[in-house]
């Protein structure tokens, strides 16, 4: 049976750190605040930003939230970023995703200042990430890099396979493994023999956002899995990652559970990323 990486004690971890960091500013005299932007009333998306401001609160993290009407205009959202990119006392700005249909969310990412830009979304910080030039990197890739190392996972020269391309976990995931010196794979939707490729994983990252796609077939033994996904599973409150646990947890060496692994690293990182967003001012 697989050992668990404990994602809650990891991230409560890294929450004191940050903690510990952001008293240390105050007490010269620097605060560290992050401007959280919702637009309208999805209910993920409320609670989402409900559990950034309890993290904020938790690490001594100023948040300044600006709660607009589902009505906002590109204009009206693009002139709030302007100044916010503008005031000095403002360290981070994370603007909700999804928003609603009629705004253009590429424009409104990229209208962030790459020097704000906590959750690491925009193209400079991407670009930065993949050239190897400090940066900010989105929450969720960053979370797991954390994950693996404090789970005492062996990063240098492991082949590691990345299941999912998207812009916010697949493809940061895989240049931060790179990073790491692993050897890196990235599958996908047409990759062909994905259980192949899987089974020949030391580490492996699913975020495809299938429930249950990767069962224990799918994985090498003693192999560290990580699972990106979450999903409630039909008719109940439970969830399940994109990983079969039960089968996968028979075969893995280490392994995350869902709920309580990859999750409650996001916003660790997003405090994180303040954090450093202040340092790097200071
Ligand atoms: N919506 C779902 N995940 C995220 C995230 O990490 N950041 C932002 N801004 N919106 C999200």
């Amino acid at each position: 049976m697989a050992e668990l990486i404990d994602g809650k004690k990891i991230s409560q971890d890294l929450k004191d750190e940050v903690k510990e960091k952001v008293a240390e500013l105050k007490a010269q005299g620097v605060e560290v605040t992050l401007a959280v932007i919702l637009v309208g009333n999805d209910p993920a998306s409320t609670v989402y930003v409900g559990n950034k401001k309890k993290a904020c609160e938790y690490t001594g993290i100023n948040s300044k939230s600006f709660e607009l009407p589902e009505e906002t205009t590109q204009e009206e959202l693009m002139k709030l970023i302007k100044d916010l990119n503008e005031d000095d006392s403002v360290n981070g700005i994370l603007v909700q995703l999804p928003l609603p249909k009629h705004l253009d969310e590429d424009k409104v990412i990229r209208a962030i200042s790459p020097n704000k830009d906590v959750d690491g979304f925009h193209p400079e910080s991407v670009g930065r990430l993949s050239i190897g030039v400090p940066g900010f990197v989105s929450c969720t890739p960053a979370g797991v890099i954390e994950l693996l190392k404090r789970s005492g996972t062996v990063l240098d020269g492991a082949n590691a396979v990345v299941v999912g391309r998207s812009n916010i976990v697949g493809k940061p995931m895989s240049v931060l493994l790179l990073r790491e010196n692993a050897t890196v794979t990235i599958c996908h939707s047409h990759t062909k023999n994905l259980k192949e490729i899987c089974k020949a994983a030391d580490i492996l990252v699913v975020a495809i956002g299938q429930p249950k796609f990767i069962d224990g077939s799918y994985i090498k033994e003693g192999a560290t899995v990580i699972d990106v996904g979450i999903h409630r599973i039909d008719g109940t409150k439970k969830l399940c990652g994109d990983v079969d646990f039960d089968s996968a947890a028979e075969v893995a060496g280490k392994i995350t559970p869902v709920p309580g692994g990859v999750g409650p690293m996001t916003i660790a990182e997003l405090m994180n990323n303040c954090l450093q967003s202040a340092l790097m001012c200071k």
